[in-house]
């Protein structure tokens, strides 16, 4: 039997594959998307790839269509999917505003309407959000990234607020800095540079932050809602 059925955005690679690959290990019913076709990890069992684009409300009315034919609407909706398009903001086009903005924030909207509704019949629901250490502290360059993650942790403490009484949970976990494609663009100075920061002295793996995204998840975190559940080594320390 199992577990429950889970909805990750964006998990072709990094994060959100891990985050995928990790419940479906574990006995849930995942359905993974992206933009782009990709495949699961060889024997990987109940992780289905779909393509969808998180900003396409169309896409996600196709999805949402298909997912209730099959019975694999989710009770767990991780919200992952998300880009950067670096630049100071005196160089920022609208685009890098508006492709940031869509994706991180309004695809995060997008999915969640269209899936919060089952949850609330059903009264059992988990809506995980993947913010970042940038939308708490800043980051020069990501004016249009640190609005997007902040937010969404906003977005989390207002819905966790609406939907607490129907016993869906809303919470983010914000990585600090995660060794994936999105951190592949520095160099190994810069690297250090950042690494001299961090108290615990490394990037993050994906699997610290799958092991945080599983805990919220369960039921031994019935009574956790509405946090920002920082993931960073340390870096950013109220
Ligand atoms: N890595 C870090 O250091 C770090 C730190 C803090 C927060 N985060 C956050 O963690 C999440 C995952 O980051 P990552 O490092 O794993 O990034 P990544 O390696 O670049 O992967 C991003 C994933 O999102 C998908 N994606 C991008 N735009 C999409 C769209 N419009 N619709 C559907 N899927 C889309 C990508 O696939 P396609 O390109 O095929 O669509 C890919 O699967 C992001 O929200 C990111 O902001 C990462």
């Amino acid at each position: 039997m199992t577990k429950g059925n889970v909805f990750v955005s964006g998990a072709s690679r990094g994060i959100g594959k891990n985050i995928a690959t990790y419940f479906a290990k574990n006995n849930y019913k995942v359905v993974g998307t992206s933009r782009n076709d990709f495949n699961v990890e060889e024997g990987v069992k109940n992780f289905i790839p779909i393509k969808l684009d998180v900003t396409s409300r169309d896409d996600i009315k196709n999805c949402f269509n298909h997912l209730k034919s099959e019975g694999l609407l989710p009770n767990i909706l991780i919200n992952n999917a998300g880009i950067t398009s670096d630049q100071i903001f005196l160089r920022m086009k609208d685009d890098d505003w508006d492709n940031v903005i869509e994706t991180n924030l309004t695809g995060t909207y997008n999915l969640t309407k269209a899936f919060i509704k089952n949850m609330v019949k059903n009264k059992n629901g988990r809506i995980i959000n993947i913010s970042s250490v940038s939308g708490l502290m800043g980051n020069a360059g990501q004016v249009n990234y640190s609005s997007s993650k902040a937010a969404l942790n906003g977005f989390t403490k207002s819905l966790a607020k609406e939907v607490g009484s129907r016993n869906i949970t809303v919470n983010c976990v914000a990585p600090g800095f995660i060794d994936t494609d999105m951190t592949s663009f520095l160099d190994l100075d810069s690297k250090n540079e950042i690494i001299k920061t961090i108290p615990l002295g490394r990037f993050g793996n994906v699997s610290d932050i799958s092991e945080i995204v599983m805990f919220l998840a369960s039921d031994n975190a019935s009574y956790i809602t509405g946090q920002t559940i920082s993931v960073d080594g340390g870096l950013l320390m109220y």
